[in-house]
Formats: C-alpha cells, sequence, structure tokens
C-alpha cells in the first residue's frame, strides 16, 4: 500500500536511517529532495574544516604542503569504493567542466587520426559546450549521439551514464564495447552516478570519466571534479593545460615540462585545500555506508517515489526497472518553475525544476527518508490539485 504509513515503516526498517545523524541538519521541517544538486553537510566535514583551518593552515602554515601535495591523488584513491577504481587512477581537481575539457583532450590526443567528436543533442549543457568549444577550435565535426550511431569514424563520445532529467541509466557496457570494437574512446560523466547506483569502472571497460563530488558524494559546494584514467592509458596521455603540479620535478624550476608518468598528469595548479580536506570527509561517508547499502536504498527510494507520484496520479518519466535508472524521479508538469518555487516557499519542500517542464526530485539514500518523499510528492500534488 502506498500511504505515509507505510513511509513510516519503511523509514524503521532503514538500515542506513542511522547515517542522517552524521549529518548538520540545522531545520528537521525542511523537506530536501535537492542533494543532487548540492548534498547534506557531513558533521566530520564541520570538524575537518576547523582542525585543518586551525592545525594545519594557522599552527604549521607552509609546512602543510608537504602532506597537502598529495592530497588530489590521496582522496582520488578514495573513489575506488565508489566506482571500483584502483589506487593511482583518480584524482581530483577543478570543476567537472575543466575536467572535461581535458578528457575530451586526452581521448583526442589517443586518437589523432580521428576529426569525429559525438554528443547528445539533449546531454547536459556543460558537456555540450565543451565538446562544441573544443570542435570549434580545432576543426572537428559535432555528431550528436543516436541510437544507432555507427562510432567507426569517431575520436570521442561524451555521455552521462545517468540522464540529469529522468534518471535514465544507459547502457554503459554495451556502449563501451561498440566504442571499443569501432576504435572510439568514450568519456563517460558519472556526475549523477558516483555515490547513487554501484558503478565498476574496470567491470564495464571503462577507461576515461569524470565526475563532481557535490551531489551524492555530498563533498560540499564548489567541491572539487575528478577524473578517472585507466592505469595502462597514464603514461601516455596528453593533456592541454600544462601546469605544474603535472610535472615531475615540481620544484626544479628552471626545467622544462616533463609531467609525471601517472594520474598525476592531470593536475594542473595548486588545489583547494579546504575543498579538497572536505570532499574527502563527503567521499569517505559514502564509503563507509557502502555502495551496495546505498545503492539499494537508491532503488528503494525511487521506487516509494515513482508509487506515491501514480498514487497521485502524477507524470513520470523515470523508468520503472530499477536497474535502469539512477537516484532521482521526474514530475511532469507544465507549470514545473512555479509548482518548486510554490513548493518552498508554501511547504519547506527543496525540488529543483529542470526546463521545460520537470519538477525534479533528488534522493539522498543517506539523508533522504521515506516519509521526506511522501510528504514532497503529497504537496505536489497538492499544489497541482488546487
Ligand atoms: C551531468 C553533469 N555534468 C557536468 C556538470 C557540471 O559540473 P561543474 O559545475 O562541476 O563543472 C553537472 C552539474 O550539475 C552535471 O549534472
Amino acid at each position: 500500500m502506498t500511504s505515509r504509513a507505510a513511509a513510516e515503516l519503511l523509514d524503521q526498517q532503514d538500515l542506513l536511517a542511522p547515517f542522517r545523524n552524521e549529518f548538520l541538519i540545522p531545520d528537521d521541517a525542511v523537506i530536501y529532495l535537492d542533494g543532487n544538486s548540492l548534498g547534506r553537510t557531513p558533521l566530520a566535514t564541520v570538524t575537518r574544516l576547523k582542525q585543518v583551518v586551525e592545525n594545519e593552515w594557522a599552527a604549521d602554515l607552509i609546512n602543510s604542503w608537504d602532506h597537502w601535495l598529495d592530497m588530489p591523488r590521496k582522496v582520488g584513491d578514495r573513489m575506488g569504493l565508489i566506482i571500483g577504481s584502483r589506487p593511482g587512477e583518480v584524482a581530483l581537481h577543478d570543476n567537472t567542466t575543466l575536467n572535461i575539457y581535458q578528457g575530451v583532450h586526452i581521448a583526442l590526443g589517443l586518437r589523432p587520426d580521428r576529426k569525429v567528436v559525438v554528443v547528445a543533442a539533449d546531454e547536459f549543457p556543460t558537456d555540450r559546450f565543451v565538446v562544441e568549444g573544443i570542435a570549434h577550435d580545432l576543426g572537428l565535426t559535432v555528431r550528436p549521439l543516436t541510437a544507432d550511431i555507427d562510432l567507426s569514424d569517431v575520436a570521442v563520445v561524451v555521455r552521462s551514464v545517468i540522464d540529469y532529467r529522468t534518471a535514465e541509466l544507459c547502457d554503459v557496457a554495451g556502449f563501451t564495447a561498440q566504442a571499443r570494437t569501432q576504435g572510439a574512446m568514450v568519456l563517460w560523466d558519472l556526475s549523477h552516478t558516483a555515490g547513487a547506483i554501484e558503478f565498476d569502472v574496470h567491470t564495464l571497460g571503462v577507461e576515461l570519466a569524470v565526475g563532481c563530488s557535490y551531489k551524492f558524494l555530498n563533498g560540499g559546494p564548489g567541491a572539487p571534479a575528478w577524473t578517472f584514467v585507466a592505469q595502462q592509458l597514464q603514461s601516455h596521455i596528453q593533456q592541454p593545460i600544462k601546469g605544474w603540479f603535472a610535472q615531475k620535478d615540481q620544484f626544479a624550476m628552471e626545467k622544462p615540462f616533463a609531467p609525471h608518468d601517472d594520474i598525476r598528469r592531470v593536475l594542473l595548479g595548486t588545489p583547494n585545500m579546504l575543498s579538497l580536506v572536505a570532499a574527502e570527509e563527503g567521499i569517505a561517508l559514502s564509503g563507509r555506508a557502502g555502495m551496495p547499502a546505498i545503492a539499494k536504498k537508491g532503488r528503494a527510494l525511487t521506487k516509494f517515489g515513482l508509487d506515491v507520484i501514480d498514487h497521485f496520479g502524477l507524470t513520470t518519466s523515470t523508468p520503472r526497472d530499477a536497474s535502469k535508472r539512477g537516484c532521482h524521479v521526474a514530475v511532469h508538469h507544465p507549470n514545473a518553475t512555479q509548482l518548486v518555487k510554490d513548493l518552498a516557499s508554501q511547504f519547506k519542500v527543496i525540488a529543483d525544476v529542470r526546463p521545460p517542464d520537470i519538477v525534479r526530485l533528488g534522493l539522498s539514500p543517506l539523508t533522504t527518508r521515506f516519509t521526506d518523499v511522501w510528504d514532497g510528492i503529497e504537496r505536489l500534488s497538492q499544489l497541482i490539485n488546487r
């Protein structure tokens, strides 16, 4: 049965429920359904930031760089529990847009004879913009992604694993295998995937991926993004922005550029250390909860969300098959923009709008309760039926 009582029962049975206590939640009346744009604040992050500011920055000053220097890679290693990468295959730095820019150039460098780049016409804007910008600068052709696409003259495809509007999960293994057979690279965007569903780069054959850490990984506003480069590619990748953090002998100031042979090749300049330690705490929390448990609750939350959507007769495009969706649900309504505003002002329900007509509800397994799902969608239906 789909009811608030059913939601309460699901909350009582929820093995991950205690994790909500590990977050700073100043107002329990806020129904936060936007964790897929900015995850909540881990308590451990608050403590860690204070400690880094007071003990490392204030007290140890410049000496702290001795251990800060390797943080992009060290925090990257924590992504192993989230995406199945091996130590030394991920580095965190800058934002997703910049990581996509580098990733496309890395792929182009590995396919120098090909002049076609592929991105879906409805891909997340920054992915499209970056691809179009690079194609313009280098005189490449942009081809839209279609179901029957032939990749045999394509250098690189940029593709989201999970659709940012509908939560539809694409066939990563199948598409990666097709690309390999036809000689194309794929740069996967895991922004809505990492920390939401189980994902194993090596089982799936993924060689290049990027994502952010501020959504389901609770890394904080502006938390650094990450790039995964499979070990076997690392020593011969080239990226377009040559900075001194990629330099093998970083402090031999007079030497020409000679980058590391490892994942540090993707680094640029001085990392934002406060953001990086915040990201470490968020990623560690998901690692501790474990992706199998997180993904299982994510499937249950989204199933319950779809049941509540049906119960109130609302319209959704989110896949019914739990193995084919991520951790958010889309409700379609022509007044989506006003509905999202009214949800916040009248009911303290935080959702977001994805034009033209989607009210997007992000269900974060570590913090969202089944009662939040019921309450949020019930309030939405009240507004729609007024
Ligand atoms: C799928 C996807 N790719 C890329 C981005 C852009 O990330 P950033 O602002 O870190 O560059 C986002 C942001 O929400 C996203 O959802």
